[in-house]
């Protein structure tokens, strides 16, 4: 018995044809096409293919197979909550999201990865979904749940274009650094979208097409030179991160098979098209103006002008970072 469906029979639905679905005892029906799912170390196996296995390449297999290989982030040192709330402490956007995200509310990851997001807000009062299509990652998030005894939070196999939940079911859903390896990223966030109650919040985190081009650079000098020139990485020539982290953090950031990238222009129209209003982005998207340790991540603030999405971008192409050339943006569905 999966204690969270049975608590919320009314938000889930079957991936296959949307309708309603029963547990009992180890299995999963669908009431309407009868399809039958498994549940696996209390993982429902939920999990629908989007893409026909022809000739076209099947984005959602080829990343499914890598990160069960691979799965990402690793849990390397973290045994127990107060592990998982230091390694939060010591990054300021989940610090500022725990701090910011009321309590007892129903959030939705998808894409959770090993599920440690998932697992540190179900540790602090809000009742967490954590989704995702790898098998190996959700048993190292269940793994966790169940040894801190995390009653808030449920893990669950689920494609985001094949959806298992009932549109409108929840405050937040958050999915970070996941949809630039899908084949249709704007398709998955209409699919993701729908899941947001009005007046809720959505959070997408994607590789930006300007901040993204250090690292493709470093990953044409390591093709060319077999990996020869790793040290480029600053954390892969860090002494104090372990060979393991090493290895994962190159896999997913160089060996990845498929990625796409993206611009703030491009998801402020992703949020005007389906019904959403710009709250705010990491980095700001206003020129020049700095993000604080202190930012509050809910409260609407203005996503400037396109002089000012322009320099914002050429400052991340500056910037040469390690962090993958990333950015959040934050989005409140309309009325
Ligand atoms: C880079 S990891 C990010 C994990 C986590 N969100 C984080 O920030 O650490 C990308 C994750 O997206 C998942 N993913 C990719 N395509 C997906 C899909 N169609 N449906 C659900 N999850 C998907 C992968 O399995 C992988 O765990």
């Amino acid at each position: 018995m999966i204690q969270q469906m049975t608590d919320n029979p009314d938000i889930f639905i079957c991936p296959a044809c949307g309708g309603s679905i029963k547990t009992a005892g180890n299995k999963i029906e669908c009431l309407q096409c009868h399809n039958q799912y498994q549940i696996e170390d209390g993982i429902p196996l939920l999990f629908e293919s989007n893409e026909s296995d022809g000739s076209e390449r099947n984005v959602t297999a080829l990343i499914k197979s890598f990160y069960e290989e691979t799965p990402f982030p690793n849990y390397e040192n973290l045994e127990n909550v107060g592990d998982l709330i230091q390694k939060a402490k010591r990054g300021v956007f989940a610090r500022l999201l725990n701090d910011q995200i009321p309590f007892n509310i129903r959030i939705l990851e998808v894409g959770c990865g090993t599920g440690q997001m998932s697992n540190f807000f179900g540790a602090s009062q809000r009742y967490v979904f954590g989704t995702d299509i790898c098998l190996n990652s959700l048993k190292l998030a269940q793994q966790f749940k169940k040894r801190n005894n995390l009653q808030r939070v449920g893990f669950y196999q689920m494609n985001l274009f094949r959806p298992i939940f009932r549109d409108e079911s929840f405050s937040l859903v958050i999915c970070n650094g996941v949809l630039h390896h899908t084949s249709d990223p704007f398709a998955g966030f209409q699919s993701i979208a729908r899941f947001v109650k009005k007046g809720g919040h959505i959070l997408i985190g994607l590789y930006n097409k300007y901040g993204r081009c250090s690292n493709d650079l470093r990953r044409f000098l390591f093709k060319i030179s077999n990996n020869r020139f790793k040290f480029l990485d600053s954390r892969l020539r860090d002494k104090t991160i372990n060979d393991i982290r090493k290895l994962t953090w190159f896999r997913d950031q160089y060996k990845n098979p498929h990625e796409s990238k993206h611009t703030f222009g491009e998801v402020l129209r992703w949020f005007e098209e389906t019904g959403f209003t710009f709250v705010s982005s990491i980095p700001r998207t206003k020129a020049f103006e700095t993000f604080s340790e202190n930012e509050k991540l809910f409260n609407p603030a203005s996503c400037g002008s396109r002089f000012d999405l322009f320099i914002t971008q050429a400052r991340l192409l500056l910037a040469l970072n390690n962090e993958g050339g990333f950015f959040i943006m934050i989005g409140r569905k309309k009325f």
